[in-house]
């Protein structure tokens, strides 16, 4: 058995308030601590967005009510809130901004909005961004104009990569994390066939490998693997969607993450291709270093390292019912998650209760 801290994931959607039939605070907190993670970090584009005072507190006293495990909440930037945030920010865990079309209505269209935001919010607070390919280039530039370090959310493509590790050698302050789906799905594993056997492992329907950024090339899943080095934190944003609406006539991107980041990410430790340390950096040291989070007393997970099994969506906490991962077989087995001294997960099951998670910003 192999002791590892409490694992971070930065790049959670919960769908509280507005979507809960996805997943809500508890379901999608029971699924952190059944995939290792002892702190989830929370994305604002819910039902209403977390863009203002009351949207916010609505979502905190739901999170304090009903979580599981440590969490924070986003705030979400928008054309006309920069000046309304910097009040929120102390019980914020970062400020999002959106500048690429994805699943919400956060859009933030106008470099001037951009900068009013790099301008108010207060610089003890992170600023993550969804900005893809030349939105990413634009993006860097204000960074750099403000001066602010910005952390890159779900990098997926070679040039993408490429221009981060440029920027990080020119000495500009970025951070950015990967997602396993990026690091192990490419375009060749989805598949349009009228057949109904998406899901089995080996391909996905064109519907259900819906996620934005989208699945790339061979290539851009090779290039995140070789600048390894680039690459700040790992993050599962997992992006819980119901089987019924993915396979529906609109279906919205994204993917569940949080029960299978750390299996895949141990079968690849298994296979040489990471250190069990490189997991650790990307998964609790560089997340708490970027977000600031506080250390967890008396906090570890348990893995069995050599254990096989099966990844299932049946066998999942998350609400949403199925993996992109259906039938992949993973090397290294969560036993146990300790949070605060109390057994939170053993042997398969969730133990703590709602209302056990704390704010990491109180
Ligand atoms: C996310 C969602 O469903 O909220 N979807 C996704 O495809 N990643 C939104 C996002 O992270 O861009
Ligand atoms: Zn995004
Ligand atoms: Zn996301």
């Amino acid at each position: 058995m192999i002791q590892l801290p409490g694992l971070i994931d930065i790049h959670t959607h919960l769908r509280e308030p507005g979507a809960t039939h996805k997943e809500d605070f508890d379901t999608g907190t029971a699924a952190a601590l059944a995939g290792g993670f002892t702190v989830v970090l929370a994305m604002p584009n819910t039902q209403p967005p977390l863009v203002n005072a009351a949207a916010f507190n609505t979502a905190l006293q739901a999170a304090r009510r009903k979580a599981r495990c440590d969490y924070g909440l986003y705030l979400g930037a928008t054309l006309d809130n920069a000046a309304e945030l910097p009040a929120l920010a102390p019980r914020a865990a970062a400020l999002k901004l959106y500048l690429d079309a994805t699943y919400g209505p956060l859009l933030l269209d106008d470099t001037q909005a951009w900068r009013a935001h790099f301008t108010r919010w207060p610089p003890n607070r992170p600023i993550v961004a969804h900005a893809e390919r030349q939105t990413l280039a634009a993006l860097l530039f204000i960074a750099a104009l403000h001066d602010r370090p910005v952390h890159i959310a779900h990098v997926a493509r070679r040039e993408e990569i490429l221009l981060i590790r440029a920027a990080k050698e020119k000495g500009l302050p970025v951070t950015c994390e990967v997602c396993p789906h990026h690091l192990f799905l490419t375009t060749e594993d989805v598949q349009d066939s009228g057949s109904r056997e998406s899901g089995i492992r080996g391909w996905l329907s064109p519907s259900r490998g819906e996620v934005r950024p989208r699945l790339a090339s061979p290539a851009d899943r090779a290039a995140l693997w070789d600048n390894l080095d680039v690459i700040d934190c790992f993050a599962s944003d997992h992006a819980p969607h119901l089987l019924s609406e993915k396979d529906g006539p609109h279906p919205p991107p994204g993917f569940p993450g949080l029960e299978t980041t750390l299996p895949l990410l141990l079968t690849a430790v298994h296979e040489g291709r990471l250190t069990l340390e490189d997991v650790v950096a990307r998964l609790y040291h560089n997340p708490r270093r970027i977000f600031g989070l506080p250390e967890q007393p008396e906090t570890w997970i348990e893995v069995d390292p050599d254990a096989a099994y099966e990844i299932r969506g049946a066998d999942q906490y998350t609400r949403c019912g199925w993996t992109p991962f259906e039938g992949w077989r993973v090397r290294g087995r969560l036993a146990r998650v300790v949070l605060r001294g109390r057994d939170a997960f053993r042997d398969g099951k969730v133990l703590a209760p709602p209302g056990s998670g704390k704010n990491v910003r109180n």
